[in-house]
């Protein structure tokens, strides 16, 4: 590449006496081959030149949002990223990274390559590599404790976390905080770091700053907890206390093998295939409306749900009229948000500023006309159709024409409430998790009828509040609770065959599920399931297996950790086997002649998750899902499931036929049912095909 020239991705320019390299490699500046290549070619070009400096900027939206994630599952074309590093290193004049966006995993890499960093308020910058299943593989677990010190570095690395500029500045991550936007702007930002400091200042050869023992272990302690045993976790802390007693070239050579290794490990595809699931996921096949504009979102209904979407909306920073039925309520519900905010102020969630600025946003009423000027309104009241029928006829007649009707129903027919409107065009479902401003699953729900904006402006609205969004067809439970009921009744089906409680939890989590299926039940409520079992009884099919036990339970109040019983005792807040429960249980084995037997922890989480691809396959047959690896978001994002097994359906994939099918059969002779689905092979085969792929470049890699 010769001055003022550019390969394609990367571009070289002289302004004013310093080297100005830019990446321009769309939408997010992935570092690829071509990437890697320009950079280099763009270094050797002003090596020779008489300039005072180099200042590396993205184009568009951000600096290098990391190396090209697709690359990683193939054997790596050179130029490698710790080649350009190292000719950053040693390019004669000083380099500076001018940091917008996102300069994370081997962007940020790049950038402790440089001599100086400057990024602008809105940047963030972090090593994301061990969420992927990986370590840093460029220098990142080397050269990033010489800056933060290792305690830091380690919470950093192992966390993925992606800090804020501001932070970045106070911990040391860069050198200046620029208080610009535009591009150029940046540019100038970098050129003037550079005068200031002209000087070459390699960071792999600077002393690490001396670790306080204890904040290490600390740190190191609260890294593995979170890192659930997953052998990265492990390996990224020793490699990041590597950086205090090896000299910096032998432990980078270290990190690059882990890197190597763990690149192609099961755990890298799996959180691979997620990464570009949850992308997918967010979107509508053949769908490509712009979403309209949303100033400010109607909330009907201040209960737990109502209050949870509520602290949502606020901390993305929309205004919010949230209505309530009458003034005690009212009152009490702008009481309860107070008091959220200031309990989140006094746990160090948030500052006061900021939770009186959420509060700000805030107008709680008791006038449904309040609602005119919504652009989109939410119900979030009783789960019962008669009330939310009402209330969409009256929300049809003040909302503006174009604003949007949503319902925040967990598995009523939103199709039946969409046709008590004049607008069903714009009716969808925002089917959040509790508690709402935690959970990052949303289902949006498309209705026979919504429309292309609708379903555009609701996919926005998820994004917006920093939502996993899942799309869903309009059925009982949509995806999410329609599959995991099957779950749940599997669990209660092996504890009348003979599994304890105890035992199916611990299956499941061994399993690596955050909480077993009967924990959660006690923890969310045995009688939110029993209520809606209890509306269903007339219409239940008898012919398909039921058991008692949970109905039993509730009706001996044991409602789960609220009443301090459930499937477990709870004393002083710790679960314990019961007594009670075990009565119960036998009781009800008793009553349908069952003699318990001994089920194996393989045993029961083949019958777990079976049952979860059984239903899965259904779901996908039934249209109710676009596709498999939406599945495997909605299981992980709001159920607990092993994020690192890439969700059940890529974990299927990595199992044999036949011991799929022997999970599927187990499943239906525990429902009492024929064959239960002959589909999962079919909902699995582009994973298979997927996992094929892979397993070639694998070979290659070797
Ligand atoms: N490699 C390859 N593709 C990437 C990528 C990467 N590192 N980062 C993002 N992309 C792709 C996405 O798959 C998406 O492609 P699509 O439009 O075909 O689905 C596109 O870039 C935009 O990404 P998206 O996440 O939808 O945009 P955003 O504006 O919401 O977020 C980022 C931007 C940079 C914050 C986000 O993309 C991100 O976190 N990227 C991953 C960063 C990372 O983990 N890097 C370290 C790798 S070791």
């Amino acid at each position: 590449m010769t001055t003022d020239q550019n390969n394609g991705v990367v571009s070289l320019k002289i302004r004013a006496g310093f080297g100005i390299i830019t990446i321009d490699n769309p939408p997010v500046n992935a570092g690829s081959t071509a990437v890697r290549t320009g950079i280099l070619e763009a270094l050797a070009d002003v090596s020779s030149q008489d300039v005072q400096g180099v200042v590396i900027v993205g184009a568009g939206r951000t600096f290098i949002a990391g190396s090209d994630i697709r690359e990683f599952g193939a054997p790596l074309v050179p130029p490698k990223l710790p080649q350009v590093i190292a000719a950053i290193e040693d390019c004669p004049h000083p380099v500076c990274a001018a940091i917008h966006g996102a300069a994370l995993g081997g962007g940020f890499e790049l950038a402790l390559g440089c001599d100086l960093r400057v990024a602008t308020p809105d940047a963030v910058l972090g090593l994301p590599e061990v969420t992927l299943g990986m370590v840093p593989g460029a220098g990142g677990s080397q050269r990033l404790p010489r800056l933060v010190g290792i305690d830091t570095a380690i919470s950093l690395v192992c966390s993925g976390r992606r800090v804020p500029a501001s932070e970045a500045k106070t911990l040391g991550m860069i050198d200046t905080l620029a208080d610009t936007t535009p591009e150029d702007a940046l540019v100038s930002a970098g050129i003037a770091a550079i005068q200031a400091a002209p000087v070459k200042r390699k960071l792999r050869d600077l002393p690490v700053p001396p670790a306080d023992p204890q904040a290490v272990k600390t740190a190191e302690a609260a890294a593995l907890r979170r890192g659930k045993g997953r052998p990265n976790v492990s390996e990224a802390i020793r490699l990041v206390k590597l950086s205090e007693t090896l000299p910096a070239q032998e432990a980078l050579a270290q990190e690059r093998g882990v890197f190597q290794n763990l690149r192609v490990s099961e755990d890298a595809f799996a959180l691979r295939h997620l990464f570009f699931a949850e992308r997918a996921a967010t979107r509508i096949d053949g769908i490509d409306a712009p979403p309209n504009t949303i100033k400010r979102v109607g909330l009907v209904g201040g209960g737990t749900m109502g209050q949870g979407i509520c602290r949502a909306v606020l901390a993305a920073g929309l205004p919010v009229t949230l209505i309530e039925r009458d003034p005690d309520s009212r009152d009490r519900t702008a009481l309860a948000m107070q008091q959220a905010m200031d309990g989140a102020v006094s746990k160090g969630r948030i500052t006061a500023q900021v939770a009186q600025h959420r509060m700000d946003l805030l107008t709680v009423s008791d006038q449904i006309q309040d609602l005119a000027d919504c652009d989109l309104v939410l119900e979030a009241v009783f789960e019962d159709m008669a009330i939310k029928k009402d209330l969409f006829r009256s929300l049809d007649a003040i909302l503006k024409p174009g604003a949007i009707l949503a319902s925040n129903t967990s598995y009523l027919d939103i199709d039946d409430m969409a046709s008590v409107t004049s607008r069903p065009g714009n009716v969808v479902g925002l089917h959040f998790f509790s508690p709402a401003d935690v959970m990052k699953l949303l289902e949006v729900v498309r209705t026979s009828s919504s429309s292309q904006s609708s379903l555009a402006t609701a996919l926005w609205f998820a994004k917006f509040l920093n939502k996993q969004a899942v799309v869903s067809r309009v059925a009982e439970g949509f995806i999410g609770n329609r599959i995991y009921s099957a779950y749940r009744r599997q669990a209660e089906f092996l504890v009348e065959d003979g599994a304890t409680p105890e035992d199916v939890d611990k299956a499941a989590t061994e399993f690596g599920f955050a909480m077993g299926p009967f924990a959660v039940g006690d923890m969310s409520g045995l009688d939110i399931a029993w209520n809606m079992r209890k509306r269903q009884a007339a219409t239940r099919n008898p012919d398909t297996r039921y058991v008692d036990i949970p109905d039993w339970l509730c009706e001996a109040g044991r409602f789960g950790r609220k009443t301090k019983g459930g499937y477990y005792d709870y004393i002083n807040g710790k679960a314990q086997p019961s007594a009670i429960t075990a009565k119960i249980i036998a009781d009800a084995r008793a009553a349908k002649g069952i003699t318990p037997r001994k089920i194996s922890p393989k045993a029961i989480q083949d019958r777990l998750i079976g049952a979860i691809l059984n239903e899965a396959a259904l779901v996908l047959k039934e249209g109710i899902a676009q596709r498999p690896s939406d599945i495997d978001v909605t299981l992980v994002h709001g159920y607990g499931f092993p994020r690192w097994t890439g969700g059940p359906l890529w974990w299927a994939s990595g199992q044999t036929q036949h011991s799929i099918a022997d999970m599927s059969d187990g499943v239906a002779v525990a429902a009492g049912t024929g064959h239960v689905s002959g589909d999962i092979e079919d909902m699995i085969a582009p994973l298979r095909e997927a996992r094929q792929d892979i397993d070639k470049r694998k070979l290659g890699h070797a």
